[in-house]
């Protein structure tokens, strides 16, 4: 691969070996993740709305031309090395829970059957307090939560050496658990492991993945809204564990309409009265978020979106008091081929209102599918180049990205966007593009 000729600021290790991507969740999105990327492997497809794929990034001034794909640069691993693992409740191969979750028509998933059949779900770590909807027996038994724990970090042990993986990274895919505050039990490792031991209930499967890969040296990437691998004491562990984590929630429908509109009214100075938006979506995930709790965990996730982009508090004649109403709706016969509509009340000159509408058609397993493969391959490259901890140049991935405490999170999707390529600049000893640009004009 032709990897950029720059010398790193920091030294990166080669993409050398195998790397196993394992999710948590074999469910529509991690189904449909591992049937793209198989056909692109085998030349069917092209890797649309990836960037790790298909982005190029600016080096240097305008007048150089220099502008590589990302791929290229960056020194990232190939999608020829990858390996896929999984763990879920619900026994079915990929091939089957793709053939249920219903996104990819048959011939897509006929020509990539055998690969597909070949990924059997480990048992997994469920409790169905945490996730209501969803019943299954392919589970791990165990005394206590660390027990449990300690049998995936077994799983990734195994998984390693079964495939022969120089390195492993996860990517949590499975559904959105009940609301949990966080609390003492999350604040420092020592009260978070003793917790484990008495099966604590703000203990929740989803903590216990995120801990067993970072004990396992792994990068844990979160696309649901739950806690998780957000709380001080799995940043703690991540740090002293030099891990690369990041969350939370895929920022993929509506949210992410939102941060493209979004930041256009507050760079134009237009005001906002209400922004009111809806889903219609019927596919497992509707079911699952159909249950208030695990509702409530999403709601907190896109609501908190246009607050920190608008800044109300900093522009109170413009963003004071907007209400801002998300709602989804369970419709089944519209399967994983979401709905969304978004009415949004602004205010122009003169205090004269207007109104935005937005009717997104969307198929949300194909908007996701692409993330999940941009943060297994981001996540592993920032781990060979020595980053840990939160990594908020992902946050361009999630709807309600981590930060560090006391900082608040961006989520302007082009602010992001800079963001992550001006870190792959830095990474890779290239200059940060300001986009000053007197220089061109200098007489
Ligand atoms: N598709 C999108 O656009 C999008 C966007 C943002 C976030 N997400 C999130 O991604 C996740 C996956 O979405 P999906 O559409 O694939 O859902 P899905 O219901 O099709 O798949 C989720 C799978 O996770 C499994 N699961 C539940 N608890 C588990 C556990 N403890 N361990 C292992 N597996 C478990 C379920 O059995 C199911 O097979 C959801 O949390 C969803 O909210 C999706």
């Amino acid at each position: 691969m032709p990897f950029s000729t720059a010398m790193p600021r920091v030294s990166i290790r080669r993409p050398e070996g195998r790397l196993g991507v394992l999710t948590p969740g074999l469910g529509a999105v991690a189904t449909t993740f591992m049937a793209g990327a198989e056909s692109i492997r085998r030349g069917y497809t092209q890797p649309i709305g990836s960037l790790t794929q298909m982005a190029t990034i600016r080096l240097g001034k305008r007048t150089e031309q220099r502008s590589p794909l990302i791929r290229d640069f960056a020194p990232l691993a190939g999608l020829d090395d990858l390996v896929f693992g999984a763990w879920d409740p619900i026994p079915d191969d990929a091939y089957t829970a793709a053939k249920k979750a219903g996104v990819l028509v048959e011939r897509d998933l006929e020509a990539v059957g055998d690969f597909l059949r070949g990924i059997r779900p480990m048992p997994a770590v469920f409790d169905s307090r945490y996730v209501t909807r969803i019943t299954g027996e392919n589970v791990k038994l165990g005394k206590t939560k660390r027990d449990l724990a300690e049998q995936l970090r077994q799983d990734i042990r195994d998984f390693r050496a079964r495939n022969g993986c120089d390195r492993v990274v996860m990517v949590w895919c499975a559904s959105t658990e009940t609301y949990i505050k966080p609390g003492p039990q999350h604040a420092t490792i020592e009260q978070f492991e003793r917790a484990m031991e008495r099966n604590d209930d703000a203990i929740a499967p989803s903590m216990l993945y995120a801990w067993a890969a970072i004990m396992e040296g792994v990068p844990f990437a979160n696309g649901a809204p739950n806690l998780c691998v957000d709380t001080p004491a799995l940043i703690d562990l991540a740090n002293q564990r030099a891990v690369p984590i990041s969350g939370k929630d895929f920022k993929t429908g509506q949210t992410w309409m939102k941060t493209v509109i979004a930041p256009g009214l507050k760079a134009r100075m237009l005001g906002l009265a209400g922004w009111y938006s809806t889903n219609i979506l019927g596919n497992r995930d509707g079911e699952v978020l159909d249950d208030p709790a695990s509702f409530k965990t999403k709601e907190e996730s896109k609501l908190s979106v246009l607050h920190t982009i608008l800044q109300p508090e900093m522009y109170p004649a413009l963003y004071r008091d907007f209400s801002h109403v998300v709602r989804i709706n369970y419709y089944p016969p519209r399967g994983d081929n979401k709905e969304g509509w978004d009415n949004i009340d602004i205010i122009g000159w003169m205090g004269y209102p207007m109104q935005i509408k937005v009717n997104f058609l969307c198929r949300d397993s194909i908007l996701a599918a692409p993330l999940v493969l941009d943060l297994a391959l981001f996540s592993d490259f920032a781990q060979r180049a020595g980053m840990k901890g939160i990594q908020e140049w992902l946050s361009f991935y999630y709807k309600s990205p981590m930060a560090a405490a006391g900082l608040q999170p961006e989520h302007d999707l082009f602010i992001q966007q800079t963001k992550l390529k001006n870190t792959l600049r830095h990474l890779m000893g290239e200059e940060q593009i300001t986009h000053l640009g007197l220089e061109y004009y200098a007489s």
